[in-house]
């Protein structure tokens, strides 16, 4: 049975960096997308060319039983699914002020629901194999201008540790925390990089040290319940 790999979110940006990786390592890969269907099918394309399996999966992460039913189909298609990377989120700015029900329900939905009940789902079907969370390094503030943003992944963040504990030692589970690695889509570049300015490592970072940073977590069979800062030091300000 082939090794298989399911990256949420995996048409661009991080997530198509992270299922790029994972098919260098062999794994046939399962990517998930949102509203992307073009990108999909054109990393999924980028994905055959190196020699594995790619299907792509339409789910909306918002929408409760479509989460509950992405693990079986991808299951159904790649039995031998071992890895999940909970990669897709939404990121918006607003103060707890400026929050409506709405907006609220669409982060807590997507960047926490999702991920949790994928989570479940994977421990239940697959009992072996390891996940990894994307978080941000924003775990570690108190940013009330991304409030409901920052919140949700602080709970992935203890979700990452109360799964490791629960589900090992047949899966482990960790984290990465990126800092500037992307700016946001149409996001300005100039201020991104005025960003990194104000952090100890004074850099921007890039897919490359994501990949690094997976390929570690992937191999590292010591390793459960931790959370890799990928922020050029700014957790530490
Ligand atoms: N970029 C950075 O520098 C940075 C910094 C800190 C943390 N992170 C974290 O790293 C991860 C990847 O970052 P990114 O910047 O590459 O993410 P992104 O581009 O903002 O979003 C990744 C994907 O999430 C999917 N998504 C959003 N809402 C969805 C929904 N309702 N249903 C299904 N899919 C949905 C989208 O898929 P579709 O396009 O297919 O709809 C999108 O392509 C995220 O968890 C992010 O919070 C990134």
């Amino acid at each position: 049975m082939a090794k298989a790999a399911l990256v949420t979110g995996g048409a661009k940006r991080i997530g198509r960096s992270i299922a790029l990786a994972l098919a260098e390592e062999s794994y046939d890969i399962a990517l998930h997308y949102g509203t992307s269907a073009a990108e999909a099918e054109k990393t999924a394309g980028e994905i055959r060319q190196l020699g594995v399996e790619c299907a792509t999966f339409r789910c909306d992460l918002a929408d409760e039983q479509e989460v509950l039913s992405l693990l079986p189909r991808v299951v159904e298609k790649m039995p031998g699914l071992e890895i999940l990377v909970n990669n897709a989120s939404i990121f918006e700015k607003g103060k707890i002020v400026d929050t409506e029900p709405d907006f609220y329900r669409q982060h807590v939905a997507i960047n926490f629901t999702a991920p949790y009940f994928l989570s479940r789902d994977f421990a239940r079907i697959c009992k072996k194999g390891q996940i990894i969370n994307l978080l941000d390094t924003r775990v570690t503030s108190s940013d009330f201008n991304y409030a409901i943003y920052t919140i949700t992944k602080k709970a992935l963040a203890e979700l990452t540790k109360i799964s490791a504990r629960e589900f090992a030692p047949d899966i482990r589970v960790n984290a990465i925390a990126p800092g500037i690695i992307l700016p946001p889509p149409g996001g300005d570049r100039q201020v991104f990089e005025k960003m990194a300015l104000k952090i100890p490592l004074k850099k921007t970072g890039g897919l490359d040290y994501v990949v690094q940073s997976v390929k570690f977590i992937l191999k590292n069979d010591f390793l459960t319940g931790q959370l890799i800062y990928l922020d050029g030091g700014e957790n530490l300000e």
